[in-house]
This record gives structure tokens, sequence and C-alpha cells, in this order.
């Protein structure tokens, strides 16, 4: 119907810058942001809780089972809940980063992820929607108007990750890093542009010139339009 949101899918790799532009172009906008990522992280959370084994799927879809999750579409007040628990902060913590590809690489978590995805999308009484994520493009809204993958090189990622996290050396970030853009692109290719897919490469922008450049793309998709 007319009144779908308007969809801006957004893909790329940690550190790409994609979470923060993300939410600032959704702000600029007046659209919601889902992260959806988030999704992954939390259940890697609820896994942890529960003692599962995040290495066996079995162990994975066993947990998933009673995973009671919420999150916010709200730029401006974000937040992501499992049960009662507000768990916002702890799905950043590094041990839910390292357990999170294993969750991520299970079929059947992934359906009814992007499922649950979809549904948020279309319901959301915004007149447009941010989603990011690493197969938004290509498997979660592959008919979004807009579609980008955020890329910025390894090195850049990595200092931007380190500059975030005060608490742990630089060196250890990029291993953590590179160990997970390994795991995570052995589940979804994120680091090839599908067709259609405009490609914004931010390792020569700052913050600001990669929300501007991301907001004219939009411009001149709803100018076609
Ligand atoms: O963007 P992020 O680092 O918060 O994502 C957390 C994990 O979830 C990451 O390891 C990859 C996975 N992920 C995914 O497989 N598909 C998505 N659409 C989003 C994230």
């Amino acid at each position: 119907t007319t009144d779908e949101p308007f969809v801006v899918a957004v893909d790329g790799p940690a550190g790409s810058g994609k979470s923060s532009v993300s939410k600032e172009v959704a702000r600029r906008l007046g659209f919601g942001y889902l992260d959806t990522g988030a999704a992954y992280r939390a259940l890697a959370w609820h896994a942890l809780e529960h003692g599962a084994d995040t290495s066996d799927a079995a162990s994975v879809l066993d947990v998933a089972s009673d995973f009671d999750y919420a999150i916010s579409l709200d730029p401006d007040y974000y937040w992501v809940r499992v049960g009662g628990t507000d768990v916002t902060e702890a799905i950043r913590e590094p041990r839910v980063s390292d357990a999170v590809s294993g969750v991520a690489r299970v079929p059947a978590v992934r359906e009814s992820v992007n499922a649950l995805f979809r549904a948020l999308v279309a319901n959301s009484e915004r007149p447009g929607v941010v989603v990011e994520g690493r197969d938004i493009t290509t498997v979660v809204a592959p008919d979004a108007p807009v579609r980008i993958l955020l890329t910025a090189s390894p090195e850049v990622r990595a200092a931007r990750r380190s500059a975030e996290l005060t608490t742990e050396d630089a060196a250890s970030v990029a291993a953590a890093l590179h160990r997970r853009d390994a795991s995570d692109s052995t589940v979804v290719d994120f680091l090839t542009a599908a067709h259609g897919v405009a490609v914004v490469d931010s390792t020569d922008l700052d913050f600001g010139q990669t929300v501007q450049t991301v907001l004219d793309i939009i411009a001149a998709s709803r100018n076609e339009t």
C-alpha cells in the first residue's frame, strides 16, 4: 500500500560507521531506525545467560525457543530488552561480540528474526525506516528503494572501534574485529555490493560527510519516484 514506510537498507562490516550513520540519517529524516545486529546480539546474550553452547546450532535453537525480545525503532530513544531485562549496554560486551557469529549462522534463527524485522518495518508509524545490518540489501529488504553498502578500510575500522572501546588496547580490538569479520563473512557476504547497491566508502570521510553522502543518495532516489 502507499502507507508502506520508505526503506533505506544499509549493510556493512563492523566499524564501518554503519550504526551511528544510520541512526543520524533516521533522526534527520524523522525515520525509524532498526539495528538488526542488536537482535542477533540479544539472542547471543540470552544464550550465554542460559549457558548454551553458541558454537552448537542445536544448543542455540534450544534457547531460542523462549527468546522474548523487544527493540526500539526510535533513533532518539534506543533500547533493547530481553524478557523484562534492559540489555542495551550488555549486548555490546566483548563476550557477546565473540558469541554472536555462532548464533547468527543458524539458518532457522535468521529466518525468524528476518520475519520479525519485516513486521517491525511494516508496522512502523514513521514515513520511513533506516534498517542496518549485513544482509538487509540482499535478503531482508532487497526491494528497498535505497540500498547502500557502507565500507571503510580495515585499518580505519579498527581505529574507530578502539576509539569506542576505551578499555581495550588497539591491537586486541583489531584482532577481535578481524576474527569476527572472518567468521561473519562465512555467514553472509557483506563486503561485496549486490547489483543496484550504492557503495559509500567512508575511509576518507568524516562522520558528517558520510551522513551527507547517504542523505544525498536518499534525496536523489525520492526525487525519481
Ligand atoms: O552489526 P553488529 O556488529 O552489531 O552485528 C552483530 C552480529 O550479528 C555480527 O557478528 C553479524 C551478525 N549480523 C548478521 O549476521 N546479519 C545482520 N543483518 C546483522 C548482524
